[in-house]
Protein backbone atom coordinates (compact mmCIF):
# COMPACT_ATOMS: atom_id res chain seq x y z
CA UNK A 1 0.00 0.00 0.00
CA UNK A 2 2.89 2.12 1.04
CA UNK A 3 4.77 1.60 -2.46
CA UNK A 4 1.66 2.58 -4.00
CA UNK A 5 0.82 6.08 -2.47
CA UNK A 6 4.01 7.37 -3.21
CA UNK A 7 3.89 6.14 -6.89
CA UNK A 8 0.40 8.05 -6.69
CA UNK A 9 1.89 11.06 -5.38
CA UNK A 10 4.63 11.61 -7.57
CA UNK A 11 2.41 11.74 -10.30
CA UNK A 12 0.86 14.63 -8.98
CA UNK A 13 2.21 17.80 -10.76
CA UNK A 14 3.51 20.78 -8.13
CA UNK A 15 4.57 24.43 -8.36
CA UNK A 16 7.80 25.70 -7.65
CA UNK A 17 7.86 28.67 -5.19
CA UNK A 18 10.14 31.29 -4.80
CA UNK A 19 11.86 29.54 -1.69
CA UNK A 20 12.52 26.30 -3.83
CA UNK A 21 9.60 24.45 -1.93
CA UNK A 22 7.49 22.32 -4.14
CA UNK A 23 3.72 22.71 -3.65
CA UNK A 24 1.72 19.92 -5.38
CA UNK A 25 -0.95 21.34 -7.58
CA UNK A 26 -3.80 19.87 -5.88
CA UNK A 27 -4.28 20.39 -2.66
CA UNK A 28 -7.26 19.30 -0.12
CA UNK A 29 -9.36 22.27 1.39
CA UNK A 30 -10.73 21.69 4.81
CA UNK A 31 -13.30 25.32 4.68
CA UNK A 32 -16.44 24.22 5.68
CA UNK A 33 -15.23 20.80 6.98
CA UNK A 34 -16.79 20.57 9.83
CA UNK A 35 -15.00 19.13 13.11
CA UNK A 36 -16.22 15.16 12.98
CA UNK A 37 -15.50 14.71 9.25
CA UNK A 38 -12.11 16.29 8.33
CA UNK A 39 -10.04 14.07 10.42
CA UNK A 40 -11.59 10.92 8.44
CA UNK A 41 -11.33 13.01 4.97
CA UNK A 42 -7.74 14.33 5.48
CA UNK A 43 -6.48 10.88 6.42
CA UNK A 44 -8.00 9.00 3.75
CA UNK A 45 -7.04 12.14 0.95
CA UNK A 46 -3.05 11.28 2.75
CA UNK A 47 -3.85 7.18 1.74
CA UNK A 48 -4.61 7.84 -1.58
CA UNK A 49 -1.85 10.38 -2.14
CA UNK A 50 -2.78 14.16 -1.82
CA UNK A 51 0.33 15.70 -0.54
CA UNK A 52 -1.06 18.98 -0.11
CA UNK A 53 -3.46 20.12 2.97
CA UNK A 54 -4.76 23.73 3.17
CA UNK A 55 -6.04 24.96 6.67
CA UNK A 56 -6.91 28.17 8.53
CA UNK A 57 -7.31 28.60 12.44
CA UNK A 58 -10.86 30.41 11.08
CA UNK A 59 -11.98 27.06 10.18
CA UNK A 60 -12.34 25.98 13.51
CA UNK A 61 -11.35 22.21 12.72
CA UNK A 62 -7.13 22.32 13.02
CA UNK A 63 -6.81 20.19 15.87
CA UNK A 64 -8.30 17.33 14.21
CA UNK A 65 -6.38 18.04 10.33
CA UNK A 66 -3.34 18.08 13.23
CA UNK A 67 -4.90 14.30 14.54
CA UNK A 68 -5.55 13.38 11.04
CA UNK A 69 -1.77 14.43 9.36
CA UNK A 70 0.08 12.74 12.71
CA UNK A 71 -1.95 9.58 12.72
CA UNK A 72 -0.79 9.10 9.06
CA UNK A 73 2.47 9.79 9.66
CA UNK A 74 2.37 7.25 12.27
CA UNK A 75 0.31 4.50 10.42
CA UNK A 76 2.42 5.08 6.76
CA UNK A 77 5.94 4.87 6.87
CA UNK A 78 6.84 6.07 3.73
CA UNK A 79 5.20 9.01 4.54
CA UNK A 80 7.53 11.65 6.54
CA UNK A 81 6.41 15.10 7.35
CA UNK A 82 8.69 16.49 4.83
CA UNK A 83 6.28 14.84 2.49
CA UNK A 84 3.74 16.92 3.02
CA UNK A 85 2.66 20.92 2.69
CA UNK A 86 1.02 22.15 5.06
CA UNK A 87 -0.55 25.73 4.48
CA UNK A 88 -2.12 27.68 7.38
CA UNK A 89 -3.76 31.65 7.58
CA UNK A 90 -3.34 34.14 10.29
CA UNK A 91 -6.97 34.94 11.16
CA UNK A 92 -8.05 39.08 11.23
CA UNK A 93 -8.07 39.31 14.86
CA UNK A 94 -4.32 38.79 15.31
CA UNK A 95 -3.53 40.97 12.71
CA UNK A 96 -1.37 43.33 14.97
CA UNK A 97 2.31 43.10 14.86
CA UNK A 98 2.43 41.56 18.39
CA UNK A 99 -0.15 38.77 18.21
CA UNK A 100 1.19 37.27 14.92
CA UNK A 101 3.87 34.79 16.53
CA UNK A 102 1.22 33.97 19.09
CA UNK A 103 -1.28 32.84 16.90
CA UNK A 104 0.99 30.50 14.82
CA UNK A 105 2.09 28.86 17.67
CA UNK A 106 -1.26 28.12 18.48
CA UNK A 107 -1.93 26.69 14.69
CA UNK A 108 0.99 24.85 15.32
CA UNK A 109 0.10 23.48 19.03
CA UNK A 110 -2.84 22.48 16.83
CA UNK A 111 -1.85 21.08 14.14
CA UNK A 112 0.69 19.15 16.13
CA UNK A 113 3.67 20.34 13.92
CA UNK A 114 6.74 22.39 14.70
CA UNK A 115 6.50 24.69 11.26
CA UNK A 116 4.24 24.76 8.72
CA UNK A 117 5.42 25.30 4.92
CA UNK A 118 3.07 28.11 4.42
CA UNK A 119 1.44 31.03 6.20
CA UNK A 120 -0.75 33.26 4.71
CA UNK A 121 -2.66 36.84 5.78
CA UNK A 122 -6.02 35.50 5.50
CA UNK A 123 -7.38 38.49 4.72
CA UNK A 124 -5.84 42.08 4.45
CA UNK A 125 -8.42 44.03 6.70
CA UNK A 126 -8.21 43.19 10.84
CA UNK A 127 -10.98 43.03 12.97
CA UNK A 128 -10.46 44.15 17.03
CA UNK A 129 -7.48 42.00 18.84
CA UNK A 130 -8.47 39.73 20.85
CA UNK A 131 -9.72 36.25 21.18
CA UNK A 132 -13.19 36.31 19.91
CA UNK A 133 -12.59 35.72 15.63
CA UNK A 134 -16.25 38.05 14.79
CA UNK A 135 -16.10 41.14 17.06
CA UNK A 136 -19.02 42.61 17.03
CA UNK A 137 -21.04 46.05 17.94
CA UNK A 138 -24.15 46.45 19.67
CA UNK A 139 -25.82 46.13 16.31
CA UNK A 140 -23.98 43.59 15.27
CA UNK A 141 -21.72 45.14 13.05
CA UNK A 142 -18.00 43.68 12.75
CA UNK A 143 -15.57 46.00 15.41
CA UNK A 144 -12.68 46.54 12.99
CA UNK A 145 -8.91 47.40 13.87
CA UNK A 146 -6.88 49.33 11.49
CA UNK A 147 -3.83 47.80 11.58
CA UNK A 148 -1.31 48.33 8.43
CA UNK A 149 -1.00 44.66 6.65
CA UNK A 150 2.37 45.98 5.65
CA UNK A 151 3.02 46.05 9.76
CA UNK A 152 1.50 42.78 9.96
CA UNK A 153 3.82 41.63 6.98
CA UNK A 154 6.96 42.06 8.79
CA UNK A 155 5.89 40.29 11.63
CA UNK A 156 5.11 37.53 9.50
CA UNK A 157 8.93 37.79 8.34
CA UNK A 158 10.17 36.98 11.47
CA UNK A 159 8.52 33.49 11.47
CA UNK A 160 10.52 32.46 8.70
CA UNK A 161 13.46 33.60 10.73
CA UNK A 162 12.44 32.14 13.52
CA UNK A 163 11.33 28.39 11.41
CA UNK A 164 8.52 28.43 12.62
CA UNK A 165 7.04 28.46 8.69
CA UNK A 166 8.99 28.28 5.45
CA UNK A 167 7.19 30.36 3.45
CA UNK A 168 4.53 32.86 4.01
CA UNK A 169 2.16 34.85 1.69
CA UNK A 170 -0.98 36.41 0.94
CA UNK A 171 -4.61 35.29 0.83
CA UNK A 172 -7.44 37.88 -0.57
CA UNK A 173 -5.41 40.57 -1.38
CA UNK A 174 -5.68 42.88 -4.64
CA UNK A 175 -3.36 44.03 -7.27
CA UNK A 176 -2.51 47.21 -5.26
CA UNK A 177 -2.24 45.48 -2.13
CA UNK A 178 0.31 42.96 -2.64
CA UNK A 179 1.94 45.81 -5.08
CA UNK A 180 2.00 47.43 -1.55
CA UNK A 181 3.56 44.01 0.67
CA UNK A 182 6.34 43.69 -2.40
CA UNK A 183 7.17 47.50 -2.10
CA UNK A 184 8.51 46.86 2.04
CA UNK A 185 9.33 43.20 1.64
CA UNK A 186 12.78 41.62 2.96
CA UNK A 187 11.04 38.42 2.49
CA UNK A 188 8.68 38.22 -0.87
CA UNK A 189 5.35 36.56 -0.81
CA UNK A 190 5.46 33.10 -2.46
CA UNK A 191 1.54 32.52 -2.70
CA UNK A 192 -1.32 34.84 -3.05
CA UNK A 193 -4.63 32.56 -2.09
CA UNK A 194 -7.93 33.82 -3.90
CA UNK A 195 -11.29 32.76 -5.29
CA UNK A 196 -10.95 31.31 -8.64
CA UNK A 197 -12.80 29.10 -10.96
CA UNK A 198 -13.88 29.97 -14.86
CA UNK A 199 -16.59 32.00 -13.55
CA UNK A 200 -14.01 34.45 -11.61
CA UNK A 201 -11.21 32.98 -14.35
CA UNK A 202 -8.79 35.93 -12.61
CA UNK A 203 -6.85 36.02 -15.95
CA UNK A 204 -4.85 39.55 -14.87
CA UNK A 205 -4.35 38.65 -10.94
CA UNK A 206 -2.75 35.02 -12.33
CA UNK A 207 -0.35 36.95 -14.97
CA UNK A 208 0.57 39.86 -12.21
CA UNK A 209 1.60 37.43 -10.02
CA UNK A 210 3.62 35.35 -12.27
CA UNK A 211 4.91 38.36 -13.41
CA UNK A 212 6.66 38.71 -9.75
CA UNK A 213 7.58 35.54 -8.53
CA UNK A 214 4.43 34.30 -6.56
CA UNK A 215 2.42 30.83 -7.01
CA UNK A 216 -1.72 31.54 -7.74
CA UNK A 217 -3.75 29.15 -5.47
CA UNK A 218 -7.61 29.37 -6.17
CA UNK A 219 -9.87 28.48 -3.84
CA UNK A 220 -13.83 27.37 -4.16
CA UNK A 221 -12.62 25.75 -7.83
CA UNK A 222 -15.89 24.17 -7.75
CA UNK A 223 -18.02 27.47 -6.65
CA UNK A 224 -18.45 26.32 -3.39
CA UNK A 225 -21.94 24.47 -3.68
CA UNK A 226 -22.15 24.19 0.04
CA UNK A 227 -21.34 27.83 1.04
CA UNK A 228 -24.47 28.94 3.78
CA UNK A 229 -25.25 32.18 1.70
CA UNK A 230 -25.94 30.44 -1.62
CA UNK A 231 -29.08 31.30 -3.21
CA UNK A 232 -31.52 30.16 -5.75
CA UNK A 233 -30.89 32.34 -8.63
CA UNK A 234 -26.66 31.92 -8.18
CA UNK A 235 -24.92 30.42 -11.05
CA UNK A 236 -23.69 26.70 -10.44
CA UNK A 237 -20.80 25.90 -12.08
CA UNK A 238 -21.08 21.91 -11.95
CA UNK A 239 -24.11 22.29 -13.83
CA UNK A 240 -22.76 24.55 -16.74
CA UNK A 241 -24.16 23.26 -20.00
CA UNK A 242 -20.13 23.48 -21.79
CA UNK A 243 -18.31 21.83 -18.67
CA UNK A 244 -21.15 18.71 -18.89
CA UNK A 245 -20.39 18.20 -22.51
CA UNK A 246 -16.61 17.82 -21.83
CA UNK A 247 -17.42 15.57 -18.90
CA UNK A 248 -19.02 13.11 -20.92
CA UNK A 249 -16.35 13.73 -24.03
CA UNK A 250 -13.44 12.53 -21.59
CA UNK A 251 -15.65 10.16 -19.25
CA UNK A 252 -14.56 12.77 -16.35
CA UNK A 253 -16.74 14.50 -13.53
CA UNK A 254 -17.79 18.33 -14.24
CA UNK A 255 -15.30 18.85 -10.92
CA UNK A 256 -12.50 16.79 -12.83
CA UNK A 257 -12.79 19.29 -15.74
CA UNK A 258 -12.87 21.99 -13.58
CA UNK A 259 -9.66 21.02 -12.09
CA UNK A 260 -7.82 20.27 -15.24
CA UNK A 261 -8.80 23.39 -16.76
CA UNK A 262 -6.79 24.95 -13.60
CA UNK A 263 -4.17 22.38 -13.81
CA UNK A 264 -3.63 23.15 -17.59
CA UNK A 265 -3.00 27.25 -17.03
CA UNK A 266 -0.79 26.76 -13.80
CA UNK A 267 -3.25 27.25 -10.66
CA UNK A 268 -2.87 25.71 -7.82
CA UNK A 269 -6.47 24.53 -6.85
CA UNK A 270 -7.90 23.01 -3.06
CA UNK A 271 -11.39 21.55 -3.64
CA UNK A 272 -12.85 20.46 -0.67
CA UNK A 273 -14.56 17.43 0.24
CA UNK A 274 -15.21 15.21 2.96
CA UNK A 275 -16.66 12.45 0.70
CA UNK A 276 -14.46 9.69 0.15
CA UNK A 277 -15.26 9.29 -3.78
CA UNK A 278 -14.21 12.76 -4.52
CA UNK A 279 -11.75 13.10 -2.66
CA UNK A 280 -10.18 10.55 -4.92
CA UNK A 281 -11.40 11.56 -8.23
CA UNK A 282 -10.51 15.46 -7.46
CA UNK A 283 -6.81 14.02 -7.74
CA UNK A 284 -6.98 12.34 -10.78
CA UNK A 285 -7.09 14.72 -13.37
CA UNK A 286 -3.49 14.13 -14.36
CA UNK A 287 -4.21 11.42 -17.15
CA UNK A 288 -6.22 13.61 -19.62
CA UNK A 289 -5.82 16.71 -21.24
CA UNK A 290 -8.21 19.51 -23.00
CA UNK A 291 -7.68 21.32 -25.89
CA UNK A 292 -6.54 24.52 -26.83
CA UNK A 293 -10.02 25.39 -28.15
CA UNK A 294 -11.63 23.88 -25.09
CA UNK A 295 -9.23 25.84 -22.62
CA UNK A 296 -10.43 28.79 -24.30
CA UNK A 297 -14.17 27.76 -23.94
CA UNK A 298 -14.08 27.41 -20.55
CA UNK A 299 -12.32 30.66 -20.04
CA UNK A 300 -14.92 32.00 -22.28
CA UNK A 301 -17.29 31.68 -19.23
CA UNK A 302 -15.38 34.22 -17.28
CA UNK A 303 -17.71 36.99 -15.80
CA UNK A 304 -15.60 37.96 -12.56
CA UNK A 305 -18.76 36.39 -10.43
CA UNK A 306 -17.91 36.02 -6.29
CA UNK A 307 -19.36 33.04 -4.71
CA UNK A 308 -17.41 34.49 -1.53
CA UNK A 309 -18.68 37.64 -0.66
CA UNK A 310 -19.83 36.92 3.44
CA UNK A 311 -23.14 38.77 3.27
CA UNK A 312 -25.12 40.27 5.90
CA UNK A 313 -28.78 41.72 5.95
CA UNK A 314 -28.73 45.88 6.48
CA UNK A 315 -32.45 47.22 6.49
CA UNK A 316 -33.71 44.68 4.53
CA UNK A 317 -30.78 44.14 1.46
CA UNK A 318 -27.87 41.88 1.61
CA UNK A 319 -24.43 44.51 1.78
CA UNK A 320 -20.69 42.54 1.95
CA UNK A 321 -20.34 42.03 5.62
CA UNK A 322 -16.63 43.57 5.54
CA UNK A 323 -17.13 45.74 2.77
CA UNK A 324 -17.28 48.66 5.17
CA UNK A 325 -13.68 48.35 5.76
CA UNK A 326 -11.17 50.69 4.56
CA UNK A 327 -8.66 47.41 3.28
CA UNK A 328 -11.54 45.67 1.82
CA UNK A 329 -9.90 44.08 -1.49
CA UNK A 330 -12.86 43.52 -3.61
CA UNK A 331 -13.50 47.20 -4.56
CA UNK A 332 -10.84 47.51 -6.83
CA UNK A 333 -11.23 45.90 -10.18
CA UNK A 334 -8.74 42.74 -9.33
P1 LIG B 1 -18.57 17.30 -0.06
O1 LIG B 1 -17.56 17.93 0.86
O2 LIG B 1 -19.87 16.99 0.62
O3 LIG B 1 -18.00 16.12 -0.78
P2 LIG B 1 -15.20 24.15 -3.24
O4 LIG B 1 -13.92 23.38 -3.14
O5 LIG B 1 -15.34 24.89 -4.52
O6 LIG B 1 -15.43 25.04 -2.03
O7 LIG B 1 -16.40 23.10 -3.26
C1 LIG B 1 -16.68 22.28 -2.14
C2 LIG B 1 -18.03 21.65 -2.34
O8 LIG B 1 -18.01 20.84 -3.53
C3 LIG B 1 -18.48 20.73 -1.23
O9 LIG B 1 -19.88 20.88 -1.11
C4 LIG B 1 -18.12 19.35 -1.73
O10 LIG B 1 -18.98 18.37 -1.19
C5 LIG B 1 -18.37 19.49 -3.22
N1 LIG B 1 -17.49 18.63 -4.03
C6 LIG B 1 -16.19 18.36 -3.82
N2 LIG B 1 -15.71 17.56 -4.78
C7 LIG B 1 -16.73 17.31 -5.62
C8 LIG B 1 -16.87 16.53 -6.80
N3 LIG B 1 -15.84 15.86 -7.30
N4 LIG B 1 -18.09 16.49 -7.40
C9 LIG B 1 -19.14 17.18 -6.90
N5 LIG B 1 -19.06 17.94 -5.78
C10 LIG B 1 -17.88 18.01 -5.14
Amino acid sequence: MCTQQVKMATAVLHETLHTGQKMPIIGLGTWKSAPGQVKNAVKYALGVGYRHVDCASVYGNETEVGEAIKESLCADQGLKREDVFVTSKLWNNKHHPEDVEGALKKTLEDLQLDHLDLYLIHWPYAFKRGDNIFPQNADSSLQYDYTDYKDTWKAMEKLVEKGLTKAIGLSNFNKRQIDDVLSIAAVKPAVLQVECHPYLAQNELIAHCHKNGLVFTGYSPLGSPDRSWRKPEDPVLLEEPSILEMAKKYSKSEAQILLRWQVQRRVVTIPKSVTPSRILQNLQVFDFRLTDEEMKQIGALNKNWRYIVPLVTVDGKSVARDAGHPMYPFNDAY
